[in-house]
């Protein structure tokens, strides 16, 4: 069964078609991230623009794409996101979905963006060979790490979710953009963060206990001492992460030089022909390594508590690559296999939409043709 999926929930406009929800025979991705980046963040209605501009070149593509690979091929659904994202840009793919679905006679399947995320360690690219059985990895803890999510699951069977710890307030990837922005160091923070971060450590080489003595001490984002459960959680699987950022900007207030350095201040190349200083690269190495722990931290006292075979990452921020390192060891230590998506499928895609799909066609029909987007939608 082939799916085209459709995916504008924020500043992606993506489309790609999966065969029987997990083989990629086309992928898409145009980002609006250059359209942004003046405004220090994703600006609602530019996103919605650019996505009803690209969308019909986007899709027409991934459908020659996949052409190339099955000249015989034909699509047999279309699936898309609904939610959770910015309203203005989700409407703009759910109309074009509608739209398609309806023309060309096929169900239309609707996605939850998140639960899609947590799908990608699952994909594969056309004649590589297969991950092997998703029911096998089961039980699994899941955890969707992104701009605007920083929630860990438990799925004692593929598809069924249960919340057992999330962010009180930001989430991970926004604590890496903001940090950024308050740094001047441009949007999105996250890959230019961990780009800095790398260049940093290795100045120490493998001298890992030097460089973390080396590190400014941030908090981690832990409950406040005596809580012990918070909207309904256990505060030890709840994270917060505004406290991190008003010690950042305490630190930035209390270190003016650090945004106005002097000519002759140490610097280090982090990106051919991008440079920052020491004493700047130190810091940003603090605060993800405080971002870090506190997602380790919590990662480890869930692995703890239940029985898993698996512990699955998804999301933009699961590309950051001191996260990957960090719980990937902790899931090696901890005994379970550690399942993260490729690179190129970390962002925001289409694919995942469309494997996704393969498995959640409960939502279709009629139902589909008349939904609308649910910017708040959660998993569940
Ligand atoms: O999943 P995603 O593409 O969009 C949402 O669904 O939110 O995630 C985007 C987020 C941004 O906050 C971005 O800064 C972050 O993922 N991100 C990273 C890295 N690459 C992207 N965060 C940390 N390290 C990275 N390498
Ligand atoms: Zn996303």
């Amino acid at each position: 069964m082939n799916i085209l999926g459709i995916e504008t929930s924020c500043d992606e406009t993506a489309a790609a078609v999966v065969k029987d929800g997990r083989v990629v025979l086309s992928n898409v991705v145009y980002t609006q991230i250059p359209l942004h980046r003046p405004y220090g963040g994703v600006v609602p209605e530019i996103a919605s623009r650019a996505h009803v501009e690209k969308i019909s070149e986007v899709i027409n593509e991934a459908i020659a794409k996949f052409q190339e690979v099955e000249p015989d091929g034909l699509i047999d659904a279309i699936a898309v996101t609904y939610g959770p994202g910015l309203s203005p840009a989700l409407i703009v793919g759910l109309n074009a979905a509608k739209g398609l679905a309806l023309s060309l006679g096929v169900p239309l399947y609707c996605i939850n963006h998140i639960e899609a995320h947590l799908h990608t360690p699952f994909l594969r690219d056309y004649g590589e060979e297969s991950p092997g059985s998703i029911e096998a990895r089961m039980p699994a803890l899941a955890l969707a790490i992104s701009g605007g999510h920083t929630n860990w699951f438990e799925l004692s069977e593929y598809g069924s979710y249960e919340l057992l710890g999330q962010t009180l307030d930001d989430a991970a990837g926004e604590a890496f953009d903001k940090a950024a922005k308050l740094l001047n160091l441009g949007y999105p923070g996250g890959p230019k963060i961990d780009a800095i971060a790398k260049a940093y450590r290795a100045i120490f080489g493998s001298d890992t206990r030097r460089w973390k003595e080396s590190l400014e001490v941030f908090p981690k984002g832990c409950p406040r001492e005596g809580v012990s459960s918070l909207a309904g959680l256990p505060a030890d699987m709840c994270v917060s992460f505004s406290g991190l950022k008003t010690a950042l900007l305490r630190y930035v207030q209390k270190h003016e030089e650090l945004l106005t350095p002097s000519d002759d201040e140490p610097r280090i190349e982090y990106k051919s022909g991008e440079e920052v200083t020491l004493e700047l690269a130190r810091i940003v190495s603090s605060y993800q390594e405080a971002i870090v722990g506190a997602v380790a931290d919590r990662t480890r006292t869930a692995l703890r508590r239940g029985e898993y075979r698996s512990f699955i990452i998804g999301g933009g921020v699961s590309l950051n690559s001191r996260l990957r390192e960090s719980l990937s060891q902790l899931a090696e230590k901890e005994g379970v296999e550690f399942l993260t998506a490729k690179p190129k499928y970390c962002g925001d895609n289409g694919a995942m939409i469309a494997a996704l799909a393969y498995y959640r066609q409960n939502l279709s029909g009629d139902e589909a043709l008349s939904i609308d987007v649910a910017p708040s939608l959660e998993i569940g």
